[in-house]
């Protein structure tokens, strides 16, 4: 099939590049011209394992094009995913709907054979009749359907997610499309996924609920984690204990900082905007919301009282700022407001990441990146592991931070508790 992916960001190119490697057509269309010139170097924008390969791949094989020629794409595909960003609209909770409406009043003027208009973004439930209305000539004439597909990517993860979904959701009231949809997915329905086809207001609020009721088993675990450190349980138990009841599920239920990423803070916010809208009050998002924000103030009393209030010149090793492993994603990553605290309490942070030195803290005086593991943990007073990587799985901290008195604060359980007092570590986690 012909594709036409408009916005290659992350979702579209991901989708774009994994669309092509089936064997379609794909046509991922930018306005930013500069961003198309690099990815048709085979230059990829953003830190996805694997991308880059598979984009070559199909590149070289003339099955993925990059353009800033709208026209000459959407003219040429079957298909249109909408893959524009709905960021957050400043001062708001609202999903910013701007750049997925200048899509649609531009299609306006390019189509004139059936196509199918699929919004890939996280919309708000009721987009898809906001977008049909812009294209109210073309639905007349039969000449559209505007579909709701919703995509379950993680970064990090996003290549494996697409190939192997554990649903695809199509959300259309139109047979004629979903028809064409259900055999553009075969190949991914076939292997074990479930297709399911839905509404299109169904479909768009598949996605906000998803995302929100995961960011809800998060905050819960973490909150749970908080009861364990009082009484003295171990929350890996709950989680394993709890997780195996099938009807609760043992993913998502690791305890650790506050969630963060480009999804479950914008999306949790979003659907209490929607819930607003409609006049449904969502409290438990917006307990979820609350308690993810305050487990940010949380997390730095615990460091405070780790360090016995005492920040001041203490030397403070992070390793990984990114809001998780596998990607350089800052966004929402709670790194950010736990290392600005420790600037400001005049705390000497060096920090480490995989995926190289951040903006953010760039102009922070007492934070300056590591190019090392071994260079960030020398001569630390406390190590922070905040973000998983793989890196930081196997350490011998005694021989990293060569110093006796030093401390450990693992956000994300990587070590074992007992392990660390046989070796005589001061070692403290989370919910243990
Ligand atoms: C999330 C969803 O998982 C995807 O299904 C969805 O497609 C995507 O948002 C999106 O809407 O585009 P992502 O933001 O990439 O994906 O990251 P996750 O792996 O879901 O992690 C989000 C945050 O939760 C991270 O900060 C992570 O560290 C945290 N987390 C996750 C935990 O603290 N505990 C867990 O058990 C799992």
């Amino acid at each position: 099939m012909k594709l036409c992916m408009i916005g290659t960001g992350y979702v579209g190119l991901v989708s774009g590049v994994c669309f092509s490697d089936l064997g379609n057509i794909v046509y991922c269309v930018d306005k930013d011209i500069n961003k198309i010139n690099s990815l048709n170097k085979g230059l990829v924008p953003i830190y996805e394992p694997g991308l880059e390969e598979i984009l070559k791949k199909n590149h070289k094989q003339k099955r993925l094009f990059f353009t800033s020629n709208l026209k000459k794409a959407v003219q040429n595909s079957d298909i249109i995913f909408i893959c524009v960003g709905t960021p957050t609209k400043k001062n708001s909770n609202s999903a910013d709907l701007k750049y997925v409406f200048n899509v649609a009043n531009e299609l306006k003027k390019l189509i004139s054979k059936y196509k199918i208009i699929v919004t890939k973004s996280t919309v708000p439930v009721t987009t898809g009749d906001k977008i049909e209305k812009i294209l109210n000539n073309l639905r007349k004439k039969k000449l559209i359907d505007v579909v709701s597909n919703p995509e379950f990517l993680r970064e990090g993860e996003a290549i494996r997610d697409f190939t192997y979904p554990d649903r695809v959701i199509i959300g259309t009231e139109s047979k004629k499309a979903n028809k064409i949809l259900k055999s553009l997915y075969m190949p991914i329905i076939k292997k074990s996924s479930r297709y399911i086809n839905t509404s299109r207001r169904g479909a768009e609020l598949i996605k906000y609920a998803s995302n929100s009721f995961l960011a809800t088993k998060i905050s819960f675990i973490n909150e749970l984690a908080n009861l364990c450190e009082k009484t003295g349980v171990d929350i890996k138990d709950v989680s394993l204990g709890m997780g195996l009841d099938q009807r609760i599920g043992g993913r998502f239920l690791r305890a650790g900082p506050a969630y963060g990423g480009s999804c479950f803070p914008k999306d949790t916010r979003a659907l209490i905007d929607i819930g607003n809208k409609f006049k449904t009050d969502l409290t438990i998002v917006k307990s979820v919301v609350s308690s993810n924000d305050s487990r940010k103030t949380l997390l730095l009393e615990r460091v405070k009282s780790i360090l016995n209030n005492k920040l001041k010149n203490k030397k403070i090793a992070v390793l990984g700022v990114t809001f998780k492993p596998n990607t350089d994603d800052m966004r929402e990553a709670s790194s950010v407001p736990i290392i600005n605290y420790l600037n400001k309490k005049n705390s000497k942070i060096s920090y480490y990441d995989p995926s190289g030195e951040k903006i953010e803290f760039k102009n922070l005086k007492n934070v300056k990146f590591s190019k090392s593991i071994t260079s960030a943990c020398f001569n630390a007073d406390l190590v922070i592991l905040h973000t998983e990587w793989n890196d930081f799985k196997l350490l011998n901290f005694k021989k990293l931070v060569k110093k006796t008195n030093f401390k450990i604060f693992d956000m994300r359980n990587i070590y074992s508790p007992l392990k660390m007092k046989k070796l005589n570590i001061k070692y403290f986690s989370i919910g243990r």
